[in-house]
């Protein structure tokens, strides 16, 4: 830190840990708003240094800055301020305790990192009396962390549902779009760029499910992590799921859901869940498509709130991860700090199975007398109530679809058990939630 006289800062040093698809666009920002951002922080910020894999290609910097050497960067003197978009759990849990614990103040986008050792990491940050900052981590360019932490700091929030992962938004609304099948559309979403090469966390609901612990984490001032998270992904649904879903007046996405509920034993508890759901056309949420994210926040005197826009993209997700730079800066120049990690309420995270849901059960059938009186009949030995039934196509096979009223997980797994040893059931080829309706 290079200081004026009157002792403020005149320069803040930066060092960035990656420059992949993100870090590029941070050093994008920063060299070119750089004077707006100066009277903005009250401060110049200065690039110390950037820790990359291969140093040796041209990046459009000074080859100079270039280290492949991340742990000594973050402890350079003249280094206030850690960036990290490296990605991935070690070594930036290390790295930034580290950074932390000399006194730098980190911002990351780093979902997967958080929603595990948010609580290390909050600590190590509280300690050495310096900002952790991730707003980037959640829905990319999309401000969610900082209302859910701040502006809605005096309220109390009842739920957080959203879409926040693009790749496998995309890959729903294409398939719902043209009836392609969910490979074909995966290969599309790769060719685009969107998906990954290797596409595991995003399309089985890992990093939604990052994401979910974080959110509930803030929403609700209770530590989750993502192994609290329940979690299905994509990979089962299918172009005939969608097209059934239509017939609903639905569609299918991928919720994340974190909500304020009661538990088995009457007591206030957390429920954060992820898994494609049905939700009818007529929700907010079904008119995000593409690889846009939207989060709803319902909060007690608040009402309804909605946020949307570019929940990945190097750009959008460094605009978010600039805006937290910024907020990291001005501390520093004024010598604050933002607000501490609030676990304070430790609410406990419910089970699956207690949590009930609608759901939307699809099954081959035998097209005979009395077939659907028997699957019927399974529904309500097991107390679970049906809303609606299909039936598509016609000779010997023909599928059925149920949407069912709300049930407690358990009661739908031995209905699904005791379907699939029917003998007039050749298949449960789905089942999936509804979201999104009163009932
Ligand atoms: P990239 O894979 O594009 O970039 C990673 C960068 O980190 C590269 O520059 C790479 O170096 C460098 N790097 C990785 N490991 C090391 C290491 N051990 N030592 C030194 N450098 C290393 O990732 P993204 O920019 O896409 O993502 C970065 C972070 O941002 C992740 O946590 C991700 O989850 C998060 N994020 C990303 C979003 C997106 O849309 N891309 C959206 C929201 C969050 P090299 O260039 O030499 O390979
Ligand atoms: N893989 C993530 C997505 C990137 O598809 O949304 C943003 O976190």
């Amino acid at each position: 830190m290079t200081e004026a006289n009157n002792g403020a800062p005149r320069e803040l040093g930066v060092a960035l840990l990656g420059m992949g698809n993100v870090g590029a666009e941070v050093v994008r920002i920063i060299t070119e708003n750089a004077d707006d951002l100066r009277e903005r922080i009250g401060a110049s910020l200065v690039i110390r240094g950037i820790a990359v894999r291969d140093a040796s290609r041209d990046r459009g910097v000074p080859r100079e800055l270039l280290t492949t050497d991340p742990g000594a960067l973050v402890r350079r003197d003249d280094v206030d301020i850690i960036i990290e978009v490296l990605g991935g759990i070690e070594p930036p849990r290390e790295l930034i305790r580290t950074a932390l614990e000399q006194g730098k103040s980190v911002v990351t986008a780093n979902k997967a990192l958080l929603a595990e050792y948010t609580g290390e990491l909050a600590k190590a940050a509280a300690e050495a009396n310096v900002d952790l900052y991730f707003e980037a981590a959640v829905a990319g360019a999309i401000p969610v962390v900082r209302p859910l932490m701040q502006s809605l700091a005096g309220d109390k929030v009842q739920r957080v549902a959203g879409i926040v992962n693009g790749t496998t938004n995309f890959i729903l609304s294409a398939m719902d779009a043209d009836g392609d099948d969910y490979d074909t559309v995966l290969a599309e979403a790769g060719r685009l760029g969107y998906a990954e090469a290797d596409p595991t966390a995003d399309v089985e609901g890992y990093d939604a499910a990052s994401k979910a612990a974080i959110l509930a984490s803030i929403a609700f001032h209770t530590r989750v992590t993502a192994a609290d998270v329940y979690r299905e992904g994509i990979t089962k649904v299918t172009a005939a799921d969608l097209a059934a879903a239509r017939k609903f007046d639905c569609t299918i996405k991928l919720l994340s859901i974190c909500e304020r509920v009661a538990g088995p034993d009457g007591a206030e508890s957390v429920s954060a869940r992820v898994y494609p759901a049905l939700i009818p056309l007529s929700h907010p949420l079904a008119t995000v498509n593409g690889a846009y994210n939207a989060v709803v926040v319902e909060a007690e005197n608040a009402g309804r709130l909605m946020f949307y826009g570019q929940g990945a993209g190097g750009a959008p997700t460094a605009s978010a991860v600039m805006g937290d730079v910024v907020m990291a800066a001005r501390n520093k120049v004024h010598a604050g700090r933002g607000p501490l990690e609030s676990t304070y309420a430790s609410l406990p995270v419910i089970a699956i199975k207690d949590v009930p849901t609608r759901y939307y059960v699809a099954m081959n059938v035998l097209d005979r007398p009395g077939v659907l009186e028997g699957v019927a009949g399974e529904f309500a030995k097991h107390d679970v109530s049906i809303a609606a039934v299909r039936q598509e196509g016609d000779g010997e096979q023909t599928r059925l679809v149920v949407i069912t009223h709300r049930a407690p997980d358990g009661a739908l797994a031995q209905t699904v058990a005791a379907l699939e040893s029917m003998e007039a059931v050749t298949a449960v080829s789905s089942v999936l939630r509804m979201e999104g309706t009163d009932d």
